[in-house]
């Protein structure tokens, strides 16, 4: 009986394998067109064998290279926690599944589609799409600059038509970037674009998206001379951010939207004051002044370069004589 049952799976891998092979081989190709090592969090509505053969596929075609480290099968209902090696997690999904909607809905409120994880979307002909090839369950989904979302579409004869997919901002129209186009004969074509640049350098251009930035001003006149250079040993770590700010909004095609406060923000009974709790509060972007890091603040506030440097010093005035 045993033997009976192990010969029965050789024949059906066997029977199979010609049958599906060509979208296991489009994810094995566009994974490794990636470059990166990756753990698939799959979720699909493949049959047993097919699930099989992908696990199979991909330790065929990884010998000596590991960079499939790990495929896991989800069902739609469970979104995973995820706490370590983020930057390795590939999300696959089967956009034929049933109710896949709420899967994009939980996993967008736990910022799964931010950086640095990746998606891989394979959409069929049954699967309802606009002229960007963005599927509908997703098209209110805000997939921003930072995400890395391809969607490969089947176009009929196995073949698929790859792009990667994000908008500008929240609600905003969808951009598809072409990323290449995958056939039996010639396998990934993939877009010259793609490999040559990043993706912060792809998606520079926001189209005039407004970005909006806080500055701290300890003094109110300073408004009046932000960039004019009077006055300015007062504010004057915020007037030279100021600068450099609207200088990188210039880079990306950003529109300004300034909001100033007097103060960089502490917690008061329980809520955030100053420019601490405009960004805590989702109310800007950026912080455009510099802000000394505290563990407290730490917990809410991404950090990112240090600007100006800063040191503290004891100043004794000189003995009189
Ligand atoms: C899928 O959605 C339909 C209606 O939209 C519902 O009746 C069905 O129970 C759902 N199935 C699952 C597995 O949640
Ligand atoms: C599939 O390929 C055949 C032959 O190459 C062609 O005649 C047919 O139009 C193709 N079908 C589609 C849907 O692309
Ligand atoms: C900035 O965006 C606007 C609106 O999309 C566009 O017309 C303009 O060409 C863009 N400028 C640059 C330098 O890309
Ligand atoms: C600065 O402006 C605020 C409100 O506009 C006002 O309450 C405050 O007294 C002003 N401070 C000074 C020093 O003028
Ligand atoms: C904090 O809350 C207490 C009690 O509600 C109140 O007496 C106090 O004035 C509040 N402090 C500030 C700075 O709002």
């Amino acid at each position: 009986m045993v033997l009976f049952s192990q010969f029965l799976f050789v024949v059906l891998w066997k029977c199979c394998i010609a049958e599906i092979n060509t979208e296991v081989a489009m994810i094995g190709d566009v994974v490794q067109s990636m470059q990166r090592p990756t753990a698939i969090v799959a979720t699909v509505c493949w049959s047993p064998v097919k699930k099989n053969q992908f696990l199979r596929f991909r330790s065929e075609e990884d010998e000596g290279d590991d960079r499939i480290s790990m495929v896991q099968f989800i069902d739609p209902e469970t979104v995973p926690e995820i706490n370590e090696h983020e930057q390795f997690l590939l999300f696959l999904v089967d956009m034929s599944c049933n109710n896949i909607s709420r899967y994009f809905e939980r996993s967008s409120s736990k910022n799964h589609f931010r950086t640095p994880f990746r998606w891989l979307l394979v959409v069929d002909s049954t699967v309802e799409n606009d002229e960007n090839n963005v599927p509908n369950v997703i098209a209110h989904i805000d997939a921003l600059p930072d995400s890395e979302i391809v969607v490969a579409t089947e176009m009929g004869n196995n073949t698929y038509i790859l792009s990667c997919i994000y908008r500008v901002g929240p609600s905003t129209e969808w951009l598809a970037e072409p990323y290449g186009a995958w056939k039996p004969e010639t396998r990934l074509q993939i877009d010259k674009a793609i490999h040559t640049q990043s993706l912060a350098l792809r998606r520079l251009n926001l189209a005039r998206y407004p970005i909006s930035i806080c500055y701290v001003l300890t003094n109110n006149d300073s408004y009046n001379h932000l960039t004019d250079r009077i006055n300015d040993h007062i504010d004057t770590i915020t007037k030279g951010n100021f600068l450099t700010t609207n200088f990188l909004l210039d880079f990306m095609n950003a529109t300004q939207s300034w909001s100033f406060t007097n103060s960089w923000g502490y917690k008061v009974n329980g809520s955030w004051s100053g420019m601490t709790g405009y960004l805590e509060r989702n109310q800007v972007e950026i912080g455009g002044s510099p802000m000394f890091f505290t563990s407290e603040r730490a917990a809410i506030v991404d950090y990112v370069a240090s600007p100006t440097p800063t040191r503290s010093k004891f100043v004794f005035q000189q003995p009189k004589l």
